[in-house]
């Protein structure tokens, strides 16, 4: 594993993802495979451009285009794939479920082909709690079944199982991870951690869907990536691992800790219309991967203290991303009725 082909790799967990193999590994060299959707953002890299040159290839294509997949994985002479590639986040998913089905689904098909065509040495897809669907009692473990409820979750689903079938049906070698939810830096702020430590930098109010009761399992990206790399070494091939803190806490409680992160008043909370079908809680049983040797740096709330601290730090970062128009149609659609009822 020498020459890895990270798709997605322009986005949050991927670009963090690339930087701390750069750093970690100097005999290895990453191809960033990225179609630059809203989500993928150059900025993310530019150090990396800068202090890995020679080690570091950006291609800008889309995971469902076979032709330029199939190209740049020969050209380049990858030996790994490491797929970030996808519509991430659950709310666009509840607007526009096609996006998700021809990248999260269609698009590692697409990879996962590739892989057995070229032979490659590992192919490694990266996945997501919500698969298991929300866990009102106990912990997800990696053998549970996947009981998605959003087209965002069903489609990772679809993606993870093809991967485990090229792995059952022709010995491709395939390992999954399965992450909670990451914050830190260069994370979109359309995700709720971001977007809570921005808008109350700007005095403007946190949407809270419902209650905000929801249960979520927060991680710093760093630890994410140290799992992954961890699987990629000395995972199972075939194998399935949950990478989170194992523990979580409730919507309520992660924006109390924005606003004291930040000296804010809690009045800027408005609590506004559910997410459809919003998940109670997800809940991941890490042992498997803590087997391997691996821990967690950080507790949920060290992760997202560090992180609002990060966006208070870099707003060449997100102010033009929110001043954007684009951001702000999204940001009309999806909170315009909510703030305002
Ligand atoms: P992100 O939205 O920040 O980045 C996604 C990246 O994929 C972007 O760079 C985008 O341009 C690229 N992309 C999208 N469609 C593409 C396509 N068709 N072809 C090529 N590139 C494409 O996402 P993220 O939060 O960094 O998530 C990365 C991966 O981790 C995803 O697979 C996601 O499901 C998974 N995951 C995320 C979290 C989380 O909390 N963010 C947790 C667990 C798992
Ligand atoms: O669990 C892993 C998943 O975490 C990843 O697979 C997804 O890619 C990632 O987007 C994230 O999904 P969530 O739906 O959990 O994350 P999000 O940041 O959208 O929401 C976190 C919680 O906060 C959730 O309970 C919904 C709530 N929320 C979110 C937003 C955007 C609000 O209350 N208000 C908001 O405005």
């Amino acid at each position: 594993m020498r020459k890895l082909m990270v798709t997605g790799g322009a986005g949050f967990i991927g670009s963090n993802f690339v930087r701390y193999m750069l750093e970690k590994y100097p005999d290895y060299s990453i191809v960033v495979y990225d179609k630059l959707t809203y989500a993928g953002r150059l900025e993310n890299l530019q150090d990396v451009a800068a202090r890995f040159a020679g080690r570091y290839k950006f291609v800008r294509g889309d995971i469902c285009d076979m032709e330029l997949v199939d190209q740049t994985v020969q050209r380049e002479g990858v030996d790994t794939i490491i797929n970030f590639a996808a519509e991430t986040h659950v709310d666009r998913s509840l607007m526009d479920p096609g996006a998700f089905i021809q990248t999260d689904v269609y698009g590692t098909f697409v990879l996962l082909e590739a892989a057995k065509k070229f032979k490659l040495e590992r192919y490694h897809q990266i996945g997501t709690d919500e698969v298991y669907g929300q866990v009102l009692k106990s912990r997800s473990q990696e053998q549970d079944n996947l009981e998605p409820r959003s087209p965002y979750s069903a489609s990772k689903a679809g993606g993870d199982l093809m991967a485990l079938a090229y792995y059952e049906s022709w010995g491709l070698p395939v390992t999954v991870t399965r992450g909670s939810n990451n914050v830190g830096p260069y994370q979109y702020p359309e995700k709720v951690v971001p977007l809570f430590a921005t808008n109350a930098l700007d005095n403007e109010p946190l949407p809270v869907y419902g209650d905000g009761l929801q249960m979520r399992d927060y991680q710093y990206v760093i630890d994410h990536c140290e799992g992954i790399d961890l699987v990629l070494h000395q995972g199972e091939l075939g194998e399935v691992y949950n990478v989170g803190t194992g523990a979580e806490m409730t919507n309520l409680e992660m924006t109390q800790i924005v606003l004291e992160t930040l000296g804010k008043p809690e009045s800027l909370i408005q609590h506004v219309a559910d997410r459809a079908g919003h998940d109670r809680r997800y809940a991941l049983d890490v042992s498997k991967l803590r087997a391997l040797g691996w821990e967690s740096h950080h507790s949920c709330a060290e992760a997202i203290i560090k992180t609002v601290r990060w966006y208070a730090e870099n707003e060449w970062w997100w102010r033009p991303i929110k001043g954007g128009e684009l951001y702000q149609e999204y940001y009309q659609e999806q909170y315009g009725k909510r703030l305002a009822s």
